[in-house]
């Protein structure tokens, strides 16, 4: 199976356009360029720049056919989008007057079996958003039974997770696990499926590994903070988060860095030029409660259902030190 890119549908486009409010002139990021949704909005919305990260190799194809119809506009740039600053300094722009994130995995990622990313069809345990590193499979195949019960524990919210290790750890003294369709039959076979009929019993596993596979949430942290470096006064930070892990990040982030939870540690502070009582706010939270999709986006698209949309407006102070996200 093969995956048609224009099958995914861009999941709260609107209210992120909207937040961003593009203008003439204005420098844009799109974090998380996908299939290029976000990208090709902002675009059409105002004779602006866009720079377009993603870490696959496949999108970032994707994006070079996209900038040829929006010519020296749309720069396509192969990255993790924790390293955002940098890679548009490379690119030539210090500041930029919006950033917008649409977190974890394209339908053309999901969708195609050689990626490795899906229950529903089978393919080799990859999960590998930049196809470099450890795969899925080397995770499942080479951790202990502890650390595969907190990984499905912790990033997969799995309340079943001891079982699931306890299963791959039996499984794999047959020979290594290296479909996602043998590892979704052990993992179903352990995990009860749901009462309420709902999601695959796969689902949670799956998740977990694709996130740890990924470092997602370090890079979620290292995103955040790179982006406070990158916006200019007044600029927009648009995250769209798709579970409550990353969702709690975001809302942490934004309500530290907007006064409105405690300040970073004595020994951070010292490290900040300015007023000795304490750091100013950074960001300003647009949103207080996160946004949800309309019930028409979510009727359409089901991935839209669990997504949560949180935005920041930049202040003039300066950016706190590296590595006081949470
Ligand atoms: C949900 S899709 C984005 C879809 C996009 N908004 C659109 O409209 O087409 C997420 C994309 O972000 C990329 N991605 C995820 N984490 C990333 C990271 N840390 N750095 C760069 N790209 C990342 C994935 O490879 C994937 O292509």
């Amino acid at each position: 199976m093969t995956a048609d890119p224009a099958l995914h549908i861009p999941v709260m486009l609107e209210p992120v356009v909207e937040a961003l409010a593009p203008r003439d002139g204005g420098r844009y990021v799109d974090g998380t360029f996908g299939v290029g949704g976000y990208t090709r909005a902002l675009l059409t919305a105002a004779n602006c720049t866009v720079y377009a990260i993603d870490r696959d190799p496949e999108a970032i194809r994707r994006a070079g056919i996209l900038a040829q119809e929006f010519g020296g506009r749309l720069i396509a740039i192969e990255g993790r989008f924790g390293a955002m600053d940098q890679l548009v300094a490379n690119a030539g722009a210090a500041q930029v007057d919006g950033i917008a994130l649409d977190l974890g995995v394209s339908s053309p990622q999901i969708d195609d079996a050689e990626r490795g990313f899906s229950f529903r069809f089978d393919g080799p345990l990859d999960m590998r958003m930049e196809k470099a590193g450890p795969s899925a499979a080397d995770v499942v195949n080479g951790a202990t039974e502890a650390e595969l019960a907190d990984i499905v524990f912790y990033l997969g919210e799995e309340r079943y997770a001891r079982r699931v290790a306890r299963a791959l750890v039996a499984a794999r003294l047959n020979g290594p696990i290296t479909r996602t369709g043998e590892l979704a039959a052990i993992v179903r076979r352990v995990v009860p499926s749901s009462k309420s009929g709902g999601i695959d019993s796969a689902t949670r596993t799956f998740q977990a590994l694709r996130i740890h596979v990924n470092r997602e949430l370090d890079e979620l942290d290292h995103g955040l903070e790179a982006a406070e470096r990158l916006l200019s006064p007044g600029g927009r930070l648009a995250v769209v988060s798709f579970h409550s892990l990353e969702d709690r990040r975001v809302k942490t982030f934004l309500r530290r860095r907007s006064g409105r939870t405690s300040g970073p540690s004595r020994h951070a502070m010292a490290a900040i030029a300015g007023p000795v009582d304490g750091p100013r706010p950074t960001f300003e939270v647009i949103t207080g409660r996160p946004i949800a999709p309309s019930d028409a986006e979510a009727a359409r698209n089901a991935r839209a259902r669990s997504a949560r949309l949180r935005i920041g407006q930049r202040t003039d102070a300066p950016a706190w030190p590296a590595g006081e996200v949470a």
